[in-house]
């Protein structure tokens, strides 16, 4: 017999159903409790709701292991490229040969963008945050792919994926390339994803650019890492905005919007400036964590530290740590910011304010240092994570269209003025 919860509300007891998934979670059902009770549950920044049901991926954030479709990060992050890893997440299976050929081959040739998006992207300021340059611009694609909001049309669907996997990064460098006063690169469709990105980062038109394999490779990885997180700030916001059926271009634009935010993806650039702080201070962690201990008069936070779900460690972050050690040792580069990070982490780890709040580092502590390390300047960070996570927003939109959800739509409990009389201006 299936389990059940039983709730008992002013003496009276309902029987509620049990959910149980592939990993042993349980869930209690309450899709008919207002109708039966009358009422609701409250749970501000949905710490134990869960929003659906999703074959994405898995996570344990007591464990502290993370898998897309039943594959351990570890094992993607060192074996797999990130279009594989795409793919994967948005069909659910590795692809052969033949069907990665084929998706790697329509993704590397719709790079391109209509240029009629330079005018709208020429329209910003020099200084625009290359972040709401994006979520703008892939919002305004769907102005020129009218048939992702036709629902008469036929559904394209599949060529508005490859088209936003393709086309993204190279909206990406254009706000970089105007912030250093250099034309803007067209992609290169005989290179590969990541290659391609850097070449249209980096190369100009007066030398020959030659991608570095040790940064191609490190980039692979980084956004591997970042392709899905299950039910998080972004995502959530990606599957909310798409249950109404708004487009796919909206939705993912508004996944953008939301992972800018410094609580989100936007930590990233925090982290950096963080240590930069410090060691323009003379490089003392302790005053730093002391800051953070009294977070609450200073409003200051650790940024990179604490996740709202890895209660442990973040599988991540220990990837990513590895790496920084290997990409800085690699390519050559001395960045006084990583001694700092080690000595905050160090510190943060053996103090019984952080170790009691369970709050560990998480993804974007080392990942910075890595971007920097690769010449990616600190205002593009979250936009490297956005690319790095638009499939997982794509397979996580493209699951919840296919399970017919209904639109979302919490409720709330009311707590304003109850009914009054309308007073005229002239009596007020
Ligand atoms: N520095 C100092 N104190 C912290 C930090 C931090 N980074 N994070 C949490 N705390 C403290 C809080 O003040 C709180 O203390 P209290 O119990 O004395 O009130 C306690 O730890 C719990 O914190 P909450 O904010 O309730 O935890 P929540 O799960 O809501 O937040 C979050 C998680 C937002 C990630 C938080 O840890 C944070 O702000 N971290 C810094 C920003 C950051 O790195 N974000 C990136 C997250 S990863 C990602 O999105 C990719």
């Amino acid at each position: 017999m299936s389990a059940t919860a039983e709730l008992i509300i002013e003496g009276k007891s309902y029987q509620l159903p049990v959910v149980e998934g592939t990993e042993n979670e349980k869930a209690i059902d309450i899709n008919a409790l207002r109708e039966q009770t009358g009422y609701i549950t409250i749970d501000s920044g949905y710490k134990n709701t869960g929003a659906t049901k999703s074959a994405v991926t898995f996570l344990d954030g007591e464990l502290g292991i993370l898998r897309y479709r039943g594959y351990s990060i570890e094992d993607l992050a060192e074996k797999a490229t990130f279009l594989e890893v795409a793919y994967l997440l948005i069909y659910g299976e590795l692809p052969t040969a033949e069907q990665y050929a084929a998706w790697e081959n329509s993704i590397r040739t719709h790079t391109l963008v209509n240029e009629d998006m330079r005018r709208i992207f020429d329209g910003f300021p020099v200084n625009a945050h290359p972040m709401g340059v994006i979520s703008s611009l892939v919002s305004a694609m769907s102005g020129f792919y009218p048939d992702s909001y036709n629902e008469k049309a036929p559904d394209r669907t599949e060529m508005h994926i490859i088209r936003l996997l393709a086309k993204l990064p190279t909206l990406a460098t254009w706000s970089y390339k105007k912030s250093q006063g250099h034309p803007i690169n067209y992609p290169k469709n005989d290179l590969d994803y990541s290659s391609n990105f850097l070449q249209m980062m980096f190369a100009l038109p007066v030398a020959n650019y030659h991608v570095d394999p040790v940064v191609a490779n490190a980039l692979n990885t980084l956004l591997i890492l970042h392709a899905d997180h299950e039910q998080n700030c972004s995502t959530s916001t990606v599957r909310l905005v798409g249950s109404s059926r708004a487009n796919i271009y909206s939705s993912i634009s508004a996944g953008i919007s939301a992972l800018w935010g410094p609580l989100h993806g936007g930590a990233n650039q925090e982290v950096i400036e963080m240590l930069e702080d410090i060691k323009a201070d003379g490089g003392d962690v302790s005053k730093y964590i002391e800051m953070a201990k009294n977070a609450k008069t200073t409003g200051f936070r650790l940024f990179g530290f604490g996740h709202r779900v890895y209660k442990n460690f973040d599988p991540r972050a220990k990837i990513i740590k590895k790496a920084a050690d290997e990409v800085l040792a690699k390519l050559g580069v001395n960045d006084p910011i990583l001694a700092i990070a080690k000595g905050l982490e160090e510190a943060a780890l053996n103090d019984e304010y952080f170790v009691s709040r369970k709050l560990y580092p998480n993804v974007d502590f080392y990942s910075g240092i890595i971007y920097r390390a690769l010449g990616i300047p600190t205002n593009m960070f979250t936009v490297m994570f956005a690319i790095g996570r638009l499939p997982g927003w794509i397979a996580q939109w493209k699951e919840m269209r296919a399970g017919k959800e209904p639109i979302g739509r919490p409720r709330q409990i009311y707590t304003g003025a109850t009914s009054r009389d309308f007073v005229s201006i002239a009596d007020r």
